[in-house]
């Protein structure tokens, strides 16, 4: 069945290891014949959840103006979502932790989500996979809470520079979470 995924990126930094399992994941969804749109949250401007509770109670997602607003109707369409993105600080990079945090808004403007599953596909420096601890629980708990079934998840460590992965086998195994997925 062709699915509409969602592919949210986290890193800024252009053409880097993330943002090659994305493109490496990416064909292998659309070799599959899903529907495959790339949100680069890494390179976006989203601010901070305010916990103001207006969310779409001004015509809008947010009340307070960033890019958030245009990535969550591209949100609202999909069925799943896969983030895949740098581990920073043992965690997600701060722009796509603000974009999940401003998910809130779809909780309080009480919007119906089309998101059934998720994935996750992560890169760090350290080559010790336990490192990778905090953002698995992380992704872990919110794809409980949000009702998503986890669809898998691939840590790629060991990768420092731009293009380490590429001497790797892991973009390999991405294309193959996407066509499978
Ligand atoms: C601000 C920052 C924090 C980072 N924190 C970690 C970390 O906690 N653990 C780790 O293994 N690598 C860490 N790294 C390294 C990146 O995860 C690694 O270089 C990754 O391959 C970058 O992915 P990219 O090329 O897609 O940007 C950090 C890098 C930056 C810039």
């Amino acid at each position: 069945m062709k699915k509409s995924i969602l592919v949210v990126t986290g890193s800024p930094r252009v053409g880097g290891n993330s943002d090659l399992l994305a493109d490496a994941f990416i064909k292998g969804a659309a070799k599959a014949g899903h529907e495959v749109v790339k949100c680069e949250a890494g390179r976006k401007n989203i601010m901070g959840c305010k916990a103001c509770d207006t969310c779409y109670s001004k015509g809008k997602p947010c009340s307070f103006d960033d890019d958030f607003n245009s990535i969550a109707p591209l949100m609202e369409k999909a069925d799943v979502i896969v983030f895949i993105t740098p581990l920073y600080w043992f965690t997600f990079p701060t722009q796509l932790k603000a974009l999940i945090d401003k998910t809130y808004s779809f909780i309080i403007g009480k919007k119906e989500q089309n998101i059934k599953e998720s994935m996750l596909l992560v890169c760090g420096e350290e080559k010790d996979e336990a490192v990778f601890d905090g953002i698995i629980t992380t992704y872990e708990r919110i794809a409980n809470y949000q009702k998503w079934t986890d669809r898998g998840q691939l840590i790629v460590p060991g990768v420092l520079n731009k293009g380490d992965v590429l001497s790797t086998n892991y973009l390999v195994l991405a294309e193959k979470m996407g066509h499978n997925i």
